[in-house]
């Protein structure tokens, strides 16, 4: 497979792969001299529909240090807004001779479609509340550094499960590693199905922190919530806001993590995104390691 679309449509053995090759490119990344000329002939797009900040950036860093071109797109400030579709769009900087497209857009499939419907490989940066598989297997990688493994571990994802494309990759991820995933959140960000992926609802956060070794905090997707059904951002903090007082109070030490952005205050507070207990910076770090990991070996399938 030419395309990395979901955690879902790749194996164990990629995992591991892509681990693998993550750690050597981790270790280049640390060098007086970050990069290597392994992907001199690949031309790559990075066409975005929706915000970003972390992803955009480590894709293209990630992809300058294996010395790739770049052409970064932001369909803001494209012919998309005068009604160009995503096919002729893509096939319109495909036409200039690019290998390689990095997409985030705001439809579930988006990424899927254009594998169908294109001739180049896609990587999936986020699709709507689907998938965001590299942010999946960055979550794994820093879960793997800091732990030692992922197979055996207990992880709570906290928060909108229902809109989460994060959640999705991390489940498929994790338990695929061997890990136990349970999620926590308001009824109403619970997606029904969630049980049927065996991931169980523990629905109090003190009972779920007290179980877990992980806790993956989900960010409060404004921009996707129908407030009606949601409950206030004061009610949701107080039930599922993580405090440094709520975690010393547990007898054990719960590795907190964020894929960022933090909404500071309402998922957890300051002094636990900046304390040792977090994983945040360290996720980001090695979400450029683990990209041109994914990059790397994708590529090498084109050639
Ligand atoms: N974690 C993440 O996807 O962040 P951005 O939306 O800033 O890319």
């Amino acid at each position: 497979v030419n395309h990395l679309l979901g955690i879902k449509y790749i194996t164990k053995g990629d995992i591991d792969l892509i681990f693998e090759t993550a750690d050597h490119f981790k270790e280049v990344i640390n060098r007086p001299i970050k990069k290597v000329p392994s992907l001199r002939d690949t031309t790559i797009a990075n066409i975005f529909f929706e915000n970003s900040t972390r992803t955009k950036l480590s894709f293209e860093l990630a992809q300058k240090r294996l010395s790739a071109d770049v052409l970064s797109f932001s369909a803001a400030q494209s012919s998309v807004k005068k009604g160009e579709t995503l096919i002729d769009t893509v096939n319109n900087i495909l036409a200039m001779k690019v290998d390689m497209v990095v997409m985030r857009h705001s439809s579930p499939g988006a990424a899927y479609f254009l594998s169908q419907n294109v001739k180049a490989s896609i990587v999936n940066a986020g699709d709507g509340a689907h998938e965001h598989p590299t942010q999946g297997l960055l979550d794994s990688f820093s879960i793997r550094e800091r732990l030692g493994e992922v197979g055996g571990k207990k992880v709570v994802i906290v928060g909108d499960i229902l809109h989460s494309r994060v959640a999705l990759s991390n489940i498929y991820a994790l338990q695929m590693q061997g890990a136990e995933v349970k999620v926590c959140g308001p009824k109403t960000l619970i997606p029904r199905y969630i049980e049927s992926l065996g991931v169980k609802v523990e629905p109090d956060l003190r009972k779920a922190l007290e179980w877990a070794d992980v806790a993956n905090m989900l960010r409060v997707q404004n921009e996707r919530l129908d407030f009606s059904y949601f409950p206030t951002t004061r009610e949701y903090t107080q039930q599922y806001g993580v405090t440094k007082e709520l975690l010393d109070s547990l007898d054990k030490e719960v590795v907190i993590m964020h894929p960022g952005p933090i909404n500071r205050g309402v998922e957890i507070t300051s002094d636990v995104a900046d304390s040792q207990q977090s994983l945040i910076l360290d996720q980001v770090e090695n979400g450029v390691a683990v990209r041109m990991a994914v990059i790397y070996l994708l590529a090498s399938k084109i050639k």
